[in-house]
């Protein structure tokens, strides 16, 4: 698998390691997003990591030949950041995909994309619909447009080359070892550093949260039980505003309710996401384990208030960045 250093990945291999007898091989870069204490406690003999380049054609393409499979999950996944400097993100979403599937077509490897709703675009804040796989892609910022690009990728080589792919489009994630960039984790830590929270503009755009854990079991459900060529949204039903999120993190964390403050918006922002995964759960009969949104940003805080060792070495940088973008 690759990107087994970063959030969402290192929760799927913590997943496989304890629901399955599979042998991982991680490949991750260790950019700025990944860190190898993410995979601390785990068995050598059946999680190991190699550092490298999803772009490099021949790591990969030895990589690729030993495996069963290949679940991808290594991406530059902040949207902030590919407003910035939006170079990395062709190389690696787009490239660094492209390498890998030319790896897994010369031998014939069974492959998992991971993929984001943004490739959908937005919603209107009073629409009743939802992201479904049909949906026409329409991606806003550069990350979502490179995610869209590797998920065509994905499927012209299901199409024309006969890959045996799937692909996921999985909505907002949170959880524990979660980069400091991202609104959840930076709020609490302001919080554990006395600041208040800021919010994007209105505050009124709207997420669909999913815990990451989550997210990994409906990965390995579509790993061992989805049909080949097909798109899987998952989506845990969480949709709430960016407002109520940070209110209920304030709350959770005993603050007052209006201890935020409203800072520049994100241009191009959008405006509400939300998913409908009746597919994954009608055909291979996924459910969410963490129906309650609360109880698992409670769970959250409290893993940011005991490993402040894990988040301390990101949040000066990750502030700085904001700070330049008048966030
Ligand atoms: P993350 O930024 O926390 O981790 C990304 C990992 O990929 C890091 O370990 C990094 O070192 C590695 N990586 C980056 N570039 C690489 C390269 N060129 N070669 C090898 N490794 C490289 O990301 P995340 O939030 O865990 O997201 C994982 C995947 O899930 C991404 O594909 C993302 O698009 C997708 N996704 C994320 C969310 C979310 O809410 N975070 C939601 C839906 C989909
Ligand atoms: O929908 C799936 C996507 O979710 C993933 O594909 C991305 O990898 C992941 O980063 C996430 O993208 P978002 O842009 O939605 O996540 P982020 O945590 O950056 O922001 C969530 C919302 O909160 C968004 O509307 C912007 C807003 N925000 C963010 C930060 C960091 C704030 O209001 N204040 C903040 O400080």
């Amino acid at each position: 698998m690759t990107g087994g250093a970063g959030f969402i990945g290192s929760s799927f291999v913590r997943f496989l390691e304890a629901s399955t007898e599979h042998e991982v091989v991680v490949l991750d870069a260790l950019t700025y997003a990944g860190d190898p204490s993410t995979l601390e406690g785990l068995p050598a003999d059946r999680v190991r990591l190699v550092v490298g380049d999803i772009a490099d054609d021949e790591l990969v393409d030895a990589l690729v030949a030993e495996a069963d499979a290949v679940v991808h999950f290594a991406a530059e996944s902040h949207n902030d950041n590919s407003l910035a400097d939006p170079t990395p993100f062709v190389r690696t979403n787009l490239v660094g995909t492209f390498t890998l599937l030319e790896a897994a077509r010369r031998h014939r490897t069974r492959f998992h994309h991971i993929s984001t709703d943004e490739v959908y675009g937005d919603l209107a804040l009073e629409d009743p619909a939802k992201f479904t796989p049909e949906t026409p892609y329409n991606p806003s910022s550069p990350y979502s447009a490179t995610k869209a690009g590797s998920d065509l990728l994905v499927r012209a080589w299901v199409r024309s080359f006969g890959l045996e792919a799937t692909i996921s489009n999985c909505s907002n994630n949170y959880g524990p070892r979660q980069h400091v960039e991202k609104l959840i984790p930076r709020q609490i830590t302001n919080v554990l550093d006395g600041v208040r929270p800021r919010l994007y503009g209105t505050g009124e755009n709207v997420r669909d949260w999913i815990h990451a854990d989550d997210h990994s079991a409906a990965v390995l459900r579509i790993l061992e039980s989805g049909r080949i060529g097909e798109t899987y949204l998952i989506g845990a039903d969480g949709e709430r505003s960016n407002l109520e999120v940070v209110q209920s993190i304030l709350r959770l964390m005993g603050w007052e309710p209006d201890a935020f403050d409203h800072v520049r918006d994100r241009p191009g922002h959008d405006l509400r996401y939300a998913i409908d995964a009746s597919k994954l759960r009608e055909e291979l009969g996924w459910t969410p384990a963490y129906a309650d949104f609360e109880a698992g940003l409670a769970a959250t805080i409290d893993w940011y208030r005991a490993n402040e060792a894990w988040w301390r070495p990101q949040k000066a940088e990750a502030e700085a960045k904001y700070a330049r973008a008048g966030h």
